[in-house]
């Protein structure tokens, strides 16, 4: 009878000392095991949580489109552009990655994302209603005529006449927008040589956003890290329609790094700017840290565009390898390389943090960093974007023309047609998940370290009031005392 009850007891503090130590070896190590599940559950790899998100996301996105309208068209360029704001034309937006193949070998899945777009009735608009912007086909073909000789250019001068085409155009926000419309240039363009158009596919209809819902085509195929090899984070861009650095631009500013934009890293810091590669700007992207809070219990870090981040100009000397040479206004991005040689430039909307004379040059830009910043407010442990607004305008490029009577007069200047808005902001549902994962997170060391004294102490007890056992008392204390220094501990101590 005796000698079982002491086989028992035996075994009882044997086990307790067992589970001090594991309990003590997890406090010790909780970070790490923590990081290595979050990585198990993030890492893009079938079957994860984080795959079946990024797939198909569940979020319905928002895309509000505002377009400027040009109203007193006539008057131009006597008087300067007054543009109304219109909208938001609001879509829903459906966003899929497809032809999703993953690269074992060098940790890397690669993919093309596919949008559709269905129009949403909360619009602050009809897609009926008509609105007048700068006719943007006559724009783009001057522009690349610019370097033409005198002749062929008064040729083009003389088919714009013929053409009746004028400086704007009025059409349903529907054609404008998704559905297109029809114009005798992009006929005659068909039949001009790839040179002329700087390469870009022919197409039957012009609209902003033509061809854009449903296609595969858009975004191009990107390739990221699947966080699979030790030492890597998932999301990271490498390659983009199959370059791995960006051909229009040199040194420093044909580099493509960062976050794909869908997954950050972990132990963001407000020292350091996050990097992002935008397909939509063509280029990787700094957003500067500009505040930190909390949002619904949760800490974050708010990264935005700022003019040193958005800049075109000579003030940023790291951004003038963008400009080719040729840098006119600060805080905007000239695009034209990778739109084919279109005058396309990008800012943010109302020109925020732009150039003061770009807003002069028209009425009607009324920049406000609550509505028009382009901003990530990321979790920072976690690297989990909480808050995001991608808002953009798209300007053209006018110059005046000696050549062409059209554009005999106009001010050189960019002429804003319009802005979009992306917007997440992660469900309540979502923020009571991320508080639970933090929580561990924060006190699971705690928790284990507990969990050690509590069965050290027991073990210290049987052995202490049973002086006949043979059992030889298991230094768990000593190992407790040895690393005071633990930042589990401390916790513990000082609670
Ligand atoms: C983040 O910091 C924690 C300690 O604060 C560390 O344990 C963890 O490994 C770090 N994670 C990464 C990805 O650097
Ligand atoms: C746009 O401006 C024109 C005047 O230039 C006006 O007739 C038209 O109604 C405006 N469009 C909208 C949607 O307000
Ligand atoms: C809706 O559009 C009109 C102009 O067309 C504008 O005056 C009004 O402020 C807009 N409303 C909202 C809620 O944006
Ligand atoms: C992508 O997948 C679709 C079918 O889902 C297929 O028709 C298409 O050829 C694929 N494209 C590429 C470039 O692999
Ligand atoms: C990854 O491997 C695939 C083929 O397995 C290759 O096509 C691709 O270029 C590789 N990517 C990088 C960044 O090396
Ligand atoms: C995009 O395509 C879908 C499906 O073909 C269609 O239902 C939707 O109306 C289209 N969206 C727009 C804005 O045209
Ligand atoms: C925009 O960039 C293109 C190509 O990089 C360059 O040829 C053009 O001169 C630039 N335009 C302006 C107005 O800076």
């Amino acid at each position: 009878m005796r000698g079982r009850a002491s086989l028992w007891r035996r075994l009882a503090v044997g086990a307790a000392a067992l589970l001090a130590a594991a309990a003590l070896v997890a406090a010790l190590c909780w970070n790490r095991i923590f990081e290595s599940a979050l990585n198990s559950q993030i890492k893009l790899s079938p079957n994860t949580r984080a795959y079946n998100d990024w797939v198909a996301p569940s979020v319905p996105l928002l895309f509000d489109v505002y377009l400027f309208n040009w109203t007193n068209s006539k008057s131009f360029p006597e008087e300067r552009p007054n543009l109304e704001q219109l909208g938001p034309y609001r879509f829903r937006e459906q966003r899929r990655h497809v032809n999703v193949t993953f690269h074992p070998g060098n940790g890397s899945v690669s993919y093309r994302t596919q949008r559709s777009w269905h129009f949403d009735e909360q619009s602050n608009g009809t897609m009926e209603d008509t609105v007048t912007i700068l006719n943007i086909i006559v724009a783009s073909a001057i522009y690349r005529a610019r370097h033409w000789d005198f002749l062929t250019q008064k040729g083009l001068s003389m088919m714009l006449a013929m053409l009746g085409h004028g400086l704007t155009t009025t059409r349903t926000v529907r054609e404008l927008l998704f559905e297109g419309f029809e114009d005798r240039l992009l006929d005659i363009a068909k039949t001009l040589p790839a040179s002329t158009t700087g390469g870009a596919p022919p197409v039957d209809r012009f609209g902003l956003f033509y061809g854009r819902n449903n296609s595969m085509d858009t975004e191009g195929r990107v390739e990221v890290t699947t966080g699979a090899l030790s030492g890597t984070i998932p999301g990271q861009i490498l390659s983009w329609d199959y370059h791995k650095s960006l051909p229009w631009y040199e040194g420093e500013c044909a580099k493509m790094q960062g976050s794909g934009g869908e997954f950050m890293p972990h132990n963001l810091t407000e020292e350091a700017p996050l990097t992002i590669f935008m397909p939509d700007l063509c280029r990787t992207v700094h957003m500067e840290p500009e505040r930190s809070g909390e949002m619904d219990g949760l800490p974050y870090i708010k990264y935005a565009m700022t003019d040193i981040s958005f800049d075109n100009s000579t003030r940023n000397p790291q951004n003038s390898c963008f400009c080719n040479g040729e840098c006119i206004w600060g805080g905007v991005m000239n695009v034209s390389a990778c739109r084919y040689g279109s005058p396309s430039f990008l800012s943010l909307p109302h020109f925020l943090h732009g150039d003061p004379e770009l807003r002069e040059a028209v009425q009607g830009m009324r920049p406000d960093p609550d509505l028009h910043s382009f901003y990530f407010a990321v979790e920072p442990r976690l690297g989990v974007p909480l808050d995001v607004a991608g808002r953009f305008q798209f300007n053209v490029y006018i110059e005046p023309n000696p050549y062409i009577a059209l554009y005999e007069k106009v001010p050189r200047m960019l002429f804003p047609i319009f802005w979009v808005e992306q917007s997440v902001k992660v469900s309540e549902s979502v923020f009571a998940e991320l508080r639970m994962v933090r929580a561990i997170l924060d006190w699971g060391g705690t928790v284990c370290a507990c969990a050690a004294i509590f069965f050290a102490s027991f073990v210290t007890i049987v052995t202490c009031c049973n002086k006949k056992s043979q059992y030889t008392k298991p230094p768990i204390q000593d190992i407790v005392c040895e690393k005071p220094k633990d930042e589990a501990e401390i916790k513990l101590y000082s609670m």
